[in-house]
């Protein structure tokens, strides 16, 4: 279970075995680190569904169903969404028959709350950490935008998409912004970053499950990162 062990990155060859099959993958990082951004070649390179908390709860709000009410005031002043909603959601979206082979969780579990719940229902072979400074991450989120059809994930500066206004990866012009990607906003969820959810890496850091990478350097660069991980 969660106790699979795992030598350091810098001690591990890039040629190591690979993620176990039916065990999951935790993308784990501040608000802006990335996590969106590198899923994508994840997916690609395991075959494991993204589980975005965020995009879920963001689908459910768009929805109007009763989690996004209930999700929406937090989510719009940068606080965390109580862990009884976001265990229920995942418990739920884990009963899919994609999710058999494990997922790749981005953004799940903020809390040490979360996690423990979620040790009861799925094994995670590995959490891999993008740490980025706090002084980066402003200008990263504030710059984002988002393909409203499929998620993929842009930057006015560092990633924008070939053609203006039209995604790379599907083709729709339909980008967004999201209504929480502002500066007093973001400043909340750094904070609710340290307080609730860094403890989460010593955690997962004694189950020795915990890689970080360098996100503080090109997309690239990152991806090239976690793939020798994985
Ligand atoms: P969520 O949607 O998960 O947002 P977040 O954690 O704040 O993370 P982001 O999506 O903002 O950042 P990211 O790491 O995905 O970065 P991205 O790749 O987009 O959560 C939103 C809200 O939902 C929370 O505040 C909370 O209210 C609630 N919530 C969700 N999950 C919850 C949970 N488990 N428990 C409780 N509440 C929960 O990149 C950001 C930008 O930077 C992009 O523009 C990108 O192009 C650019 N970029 C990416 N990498 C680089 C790079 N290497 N160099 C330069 N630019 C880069
Ligand atoms: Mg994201
Ligand atoms: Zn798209």
């Amino acid at each position: 279970m969660n106790g699979a062990r795992r030598a350091p990155l810098s001690s591990r060859s890039l040629h190591s075995s690979p993620v176990h099959m039916a065990s999951s993958i935790v993308l784990f990082g501040p608000p802006g680190a990335g996590k969106g951004t590198q899923a994508g070649n994840i997916v690609e390179m395991t075959g494991k569904p993204q589980v975005s908390t965020g995009d879920m709860l963001r689908a459910a709000l768009a929805a109007g169903t009763s989690l996004g009410v209930e999700a929406k005031g937090f989510m719009e002043a940068g606080q965390l969404v109580p862990d009884s909603i976001i265990i229920g959601l995942i418990e739920e979206r884990l009963k899919e028959a994609d999710a058999e082979n494990g997922v790749l969780f981005d953004g799940f579990p903020r809390t040490i709350a979360q996690a423990e719940a979620l040790s009861q229902i799925a094994e995670v072979s590995v959490v891999i950490a993008i740490e980025v400074p706090d002084g980066r991450i402003v200008e990263r989120i504030c710059g984002r935008y988002t393909c409203g059809a499929c998620a993929a994930v842009y930057h006015d500066t560092f990633n924008p998409t070939a053609n203006p206004g039209v995604c790379d990866q599907c083709g729709h012009a339909e980008m967004k912004r999201r209504a929480d990607d502002n500066e007093d906003t973001v400043r909340t969820r750094l904070s609710a970053y340290h307080t609730q959810t860094a403890p989460l890496a010593d955690w997962y850091r004694q189950r020795d499950i915990f890689v970080a990478v360098n996100g503080d350097q090109d997309i690239a660069k990152v991806g090239s990162e976690i793939a020798a991980v994985l």
